[in-house]
């Protein structure tokens, strides 16, 4: 199956990473771009034990990968999985993540 992941944090990181394990095609998006370039450069942006190694296997298996473009991540997967940060506003409530979300045709 091909998945894509929105949001390449704890949560989809690891995510995709597992999914990618079991033998899924998958594919990380995610807007910042230092981050996604650590990750093809075989670089871990968070600590979780074991991660690297994961994720680095399955890139080298060529079931994982990462990319910035909206685009390509939307026509990649059958399943897209949105795991992008939902952090407070001003006044301390819970942000929705559509707040977040990119404007862009693509999507
Ligand atoms: N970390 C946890 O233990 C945990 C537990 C339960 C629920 N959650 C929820 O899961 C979600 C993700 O949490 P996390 O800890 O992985 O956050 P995180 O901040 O580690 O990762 C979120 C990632 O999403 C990216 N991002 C933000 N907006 C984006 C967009 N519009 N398009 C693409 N990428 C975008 C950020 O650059 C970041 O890399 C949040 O809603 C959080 O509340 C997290």
């Amino acid at each position: 199956m091909k998945v894509t992941i929105i949001g390449a944090g704890y949560v989809g990181l690891v995510t995709g990473a597992c999914l990618a394990e079991v033998g899924n095609d998958v594919m990380c998006l995610d807007l910042d771009a230092g981050k996604i370039a650590l990750l093809q450069a075989g670089g871990m942006p968070i600590f979780e034990p074991g991660l690297q190694a994961l994720v680095q296997g399955n890139v080298d298996a060529g079931r994982l990968q990462f990319t910035t473009s909206v685009e390509a991540a939307v026509a990649f997967g059958r399943i897209q999985m949105i795991a992008v940060a939902t952090p407070p506003d001003d006044t301390g409530a819970a942000c929705h993540w559509t707040a977040r979300w990119p404007a862009t045709p693509g999507f």
